[in-house]
C-alpha cells in the first residue's frame, strides 16, 4: 500500500513539472533532484490525496489553509508549504543555473518561496472551477509567476477534455486583458498564459510590416516607405524597405531611435543596410545572429581579400590588403578588451598566408603571439612605423636607380600594423612629433608602393589617427573596422562614414548586468557576463555594417607558457617568418633589411620627409605635440588623379579620354602629356585609340567577382 502510494505521489509529482520544463532539464538537474524527489512527492501525494478525499476543496484547504494558521488544516497547511519550500530551497542552486537566457530571463521561476500570488491565483481558480462553473473539475498546476506582467500555468482535468472557450471566463475571473489558451500534450491538458496588462505589439504579433507602419509615420527619412516581402528568420523578421516613390532612403540611421520604434532596446538588436536609394534591408533580432562567436576560419586571401569574421546575414566580412592597382589600407578602432588585436592576428596570419611580409608594431608592448613568429619585424609602433617609411623611401626613390616606378614584380606586398596608435600619437607621448610627421606619409604615398597600413587604436577621430588626412586616406583607400568604442568617441567620429554607425552604443555584454551592480566592484563579476568582444562594423561597399570578428582558435592568454608555444609552434607551421620566401625576397630587393634594427633605432629626421610643396614640416624638437600639425599634404599631382580615375576604368576596354578629362579634371594638352608620359613609364596602357587602362600588376590577382 505504501509503495503504491509512493509510486502515484511520484508520478503525480513528475505531472506537476511542465513539459517543456522537463525537457530542458539538464541531467545535473535531474540528479540533484532526485535526492529530494520522495519529499516532494510525498508533499504532493498528501495534496492529491486531500484533493481524492475531500474533492477540490481539499485541495484548496490544503494550499490555502495557511491563511488560518490556528485551525488543525492551518498546521498541516503550513507544514505542507514549508515542505514545498524546503525542497525548492534546497534546489535552489541548480534551479538558479538553467534560467532561460535572453530576453526572458527576467522571467524568474518562483520556486524559491510561495509567493503570496499563486495562493491568491489558485483561490480564485477555485471560483471558476467550482461546480457549475465553465472550469468545472479543472486543475492548475505548475503556475510560474513574471511580476508585473504575466502568469502561466498548466490547466489539467480527470480525464475529459479541457473546456472550450475558457478565454472570457478566466479574463474576467481575474480582471486580465488578455488570456491566452494553447493544446496541451493530450485532450485533458492545456497551457494557460494571462498577461496582466496588455501586452504591447511585438513584430510577431503584427508583423514587421505593421512595425514600420509606426517608423514611416515618425521619422521623416521614412515618410511613406513601407516593408515588403517579409520573412521570419531564425533570429526574428526581416523585410525590404521600399523608398516612397522618387523618394530616397538615407544611408545612415540613427540605430538606437529606429530599435526603439521596432519595439528593441538597443541599436545592435537591428540592421539597417540600404542596398540602392529605393531599398534597404531591415532585420529585428530577437535573438543576436552574431552572439555566438564563431571559430577562425582558416586564414588566407583570396584576390587581395582577408576573411575577419560573420555578418548578420551570414556573409563572410572581408577587408581587401590590396587590389589590381594598389595596396589598400585599414584603420580599426575600439576600447581595450573590443578585440582589436585578436583582429589583427586574424589579418596578419591572412597576409602571411597570401605571401605579405608583415612588419608589425604594437605601442603597449605586449606583443601578440602571432606577430612574434610570423612578422619578419615586431616592436613598438614607433619602430615599426621608421622600418615601414625606410623601406617605403627605398621604393618611391626606385625610379632614380631603374629608371621606372617600383612595381609589385620587384619585391613582396607588405603589411604595415601598427596597434595602439592613439599610445603614439596622443598629447606629450614620447615620439609624438615625429610620428605625427611619418604618418600622413604612409598614409598618402604606400598604396603605389605595395605596402598596405593597418592602424589600430582606441578610437577613430582624426586627433588619435595622426589628423584627418592621415585618418581618411586610411578609410577612403581601405576600409574601417569600428569595435566598441567610449561613448565619448559618439560625438567625434566625424568621418561621413563612421557617422554611419554607432560603435559606442555596442553594449559591453550581450547581457546587461543588472543597474548599478557594476559600480559595485565587489559584487560584480564579470567572467559572469558573456562580452560582446569581436562584435562591431566593417565598410561593405563603402558603409559600415554590423559584423562579429572569428573568435580565436584558443584562448592563448590563459595557456600555460610551454602549451602556449607549442600550440603556437604547431599552428604556424610553415608560416614562420624566417622561412618564407618572401621575406628573402625583402632582403635582396632591399640591402637596408640587414640594417633594419639600426633603421627602427634612429629618429626620422622630419627634414628629410618627401613634401613636394617645398615646405618642412615642423621640428619635433620644438613644437609640442598638441600643436605639431600633421605634415602640410600636397594636392594630387594630375598623373595621380590620372591614375585615380583609371582605377575605375574596366581593365579590358579601359576609359576614354574625355572621360578621364572629365573624372580627373586634368585638360587638353595636360592630359595628352602626361598620359603619354604615363604610358612610356609603364604605369598607364593605351588599350585602343584614345582608350586607356592601368596595367595589370600580377596575373596572379584574381579579379574579385564581388559584387560591392
Ligand atoms: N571575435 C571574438 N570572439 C570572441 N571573443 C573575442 C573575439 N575577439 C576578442 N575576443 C576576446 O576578447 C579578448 C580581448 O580581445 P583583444 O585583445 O583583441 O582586445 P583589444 O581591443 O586588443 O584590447 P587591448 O586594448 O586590451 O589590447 C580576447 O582575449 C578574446 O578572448
Ligand atoms: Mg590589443
Amino acid at each position: 500500500g505504501a509503495a503504491g502510494w509512493a509510486a502515484a505521489a511520484t508520478a503525480a509529482y513528475l505531472d506537476r513539472v511542465p513539459a517543456a520544463f522537463r525537457k530542458s532539464l539538464p541531467g545535473r538537474v535531474l540528479r540533484a533532484q532526485s535526492a529530494h524527489h520522495l519529499l516532494l512527492a510525498a508533499a504532493t501525494g498528501v495534496s492529491l490525496t486531500a484533493g481524492a478525499t475531500q474533492g477540490l476543496a481539499g485541495a484548496d484547504l490544503l494550499a490555502l489553509g495557511v491563511l488560518d494558521p490556528l485551525s488543525l488544516t492551518g498546521a498541516v497547511s503550513a507544514a505542507w508549504w514549508a515542505t514545498q519550500g524546503y525542497a525548492a530551497w534546497r534546489l535552489r542552486r541548480v534551479l538558479k543555473k538553467w534560467q532561460p537566457k535572453g530576453k526572458t530571463a527576467v522571467a524568474k521561476m518562483k520556486t524559491e518561496r510561495v509567493d503570496p500570488l499563486i495562493a491568491a491565483i489558485l483561490s480564485t481558480w477555485s471560483t471558476i472551477a467550482a461546480d457549475g462553473q465553465p472550469a468545472i473539475g479543472h486543475r492548475l498546476t505548475s503556475i510560474q509567476l513574471w511580476p508585473g506582467s504575466h502568469w502561466e500555468a498548466e490547466i489539467t482535468t480527470d480525464g475529459r477534455p479541457v473546456a472550450e472557450s475558457l478565454e472570457r471566463p478566466i479574463s474576467a475571473a481575474y480582471g486580465a486583458p488578455v488570456v491566452t489558451i494553447r493544446p496541451g500534450v493530450h485532450a485533458g491538458h492545456a497551457l494557460l498564459r494571462v498577461d496582466l496588462v496588455a501586452r504591447p505589439e511585438g513584430p510577431s504579433a503584427q508583423g514587421l510590416a505593421g512595425m514600420w507602419q509606426r517608423v514611416a509615420d515618425s521619422l521623416p527619412a521614412f515618410k511613406g516607405s513601407r516593408v515588403v516581402l517579409e520573412e521570419q528568420t531564425p533570429f526574428g523578421p526581416e523585410g525590404i524597405v521600399e523608398a516612397a516613390e522618387s523618394e530616397v532612403l538615407p544611408a545612415e540611421v540613427d540605430r538606437e531611435a529606429l530599435a526603439r520604434k521596432l519595439g528593441k532596446d538597443a541599436g545592435t538588436d537591428i540592421s539597417y543596410e540600404r542596398q540602392n536609394a529605393g531599398s534597404a534591408v531591415i532585420r529585428v533580432f530577437d535573438t543576436h545572429p552574431l552572439r555566438s562567436g564563431q571559430a577562425a576560419a582558416d586564414p588566407g586571401m583570396i584576390g587581395g581579400w582577408a576573411a575577419l569574421g560573420i555578418h548578420p546575414d551570414g556573409d563572410e566580412a572581408r577587408v581587401q590588403l590590396w587590389d589590381k592597382a594598389s595596396a589598400r589600407h585599414l584603420l580599426v578602432a575600439g576600447v581595450s578588451g573590443s578585440g582589436k588585436s585578436v583582429l589583427l592576428d586574424a589579418i596578419m596570419h591572412a597576409a602571411v598566408r597570401g605571401g605579405m611580409v608583415v612588419i608589425h608594431g604594437d605601442q603597449k608592448g605586449g606583443s601578440s603571439d602571432y606577430a612574434g613568429r610570423i612578422g619578419a619585424w615586431t616592436s613598438d609602433s614607433m619602430q615599426a612605423m621608421r622600418l615601414g617609411y625606410a623601406l617605403a623611401r627605398h621604393r618611391a626613390t626606385w625610379p632614380e636607380r631603374h629608371g621606372r616606378p617600383w612595381s609589385v614584380h620587384d619585391g613582396p606586398r607588405v603589411l604595415l600594423v601598427l596597434d595602439e596608435v592613439n599610445l603614439l600619437s596622443s598629447q606629450g607621448a614620447n615620439g609624438a612629433p615625429e610620428a605625427w610627421g611619418i604618418a600622413p606619409y604612409l598614409a598618402t604615398q604606400l598604396r603605389a608602393l605595395g605596402i598596405s597600413v593597418v592602424m589600430a587604436g582606441q578610437a577613430a577621430n582624426a586627433d588619435e589617427m595622426f589628423g584627418t588626412k592621415t585618418r581618411d586616406n586610411l578609410i577612403l583607400n581601405g576600409g574601417a573596422v569600428l569595435f566598441r568604442t567610449s561613448e565619448l568617441q559618439a560625438r567625434v567620429l566625424d568621418h561621413p562614414i563612421l557617422r554611419e554607425c554607432r560603435p559606442s552604443e555596442i553594449p559591453q555584454y550581450w547581457d546587461a548586468p543588472p543597474a548599478g551592480l557594476r559600480s559595485q566592484r565587489a559584487a560584480f563579476d564579470p567572467s559572469k557576463y558573456e562580452s560582446t568582444a569581436g562584435l562591431g562594423y566593417v565598410t561593405r561597399g563603402g558603409a559600415p555594417v554590423l559584423f562579429r570578428g572569428y573568435a580565436p582558435a584558443v584562448d592563448l592568454r590563459s595557456m600555460h607558457p610551454e602549451d602556449r608555444e607549442r600550440w603556437l609552434d604547431g599552428h604556424l607551421a610553415g608560416d614562420i617568418a624566417a622561412d618564407r620566401p618572401e621575406v628573402q625576397q625583402l632582403a635582396q630587393e632591399w640591402p637596408d633589411w640587414e640594417r633594419r634594427q639600426h633603421i627602427a633605432m634612429t629618429a626620422v629626421d622630419l627634414a628629410d620627409l618627401d613634401t613636394p610643396t617645398g615646405q618642412t614640416p615642423t621640428s619635433g624638437t620644438t613644437v609640442s605635440p598638441v600643436s605639431v600639425p600633421p605634415a602640410p599634404l600636397r594636392e594630387p599631382t594630375a598623373l595621380e588623379r590620372i591614375v585615380a580615375a583609371l582605377e575605375d576604368a574596366d581593365p579590358v576596354d579601359g576609359m576614354h579620354r574625355d572621360d578621364i578629362a572629365a573624372i580627373a579634371a586634368v585638360s587638353g594638352n595636360t592630359l595628352k602629356n602626361e598620359l603619354a608620359a604615363a604610358v612610356k613609364a609603364g604605369r598607364v596602357v593605351r588599350v585602343s585609340p584614345g582608350r586607356y587602362a592601368l596595367p595589370e600588376t600580377s596575373t596572379d590577382d584574381i579579379a574579385d567577382a564581388d559584387s560591392e
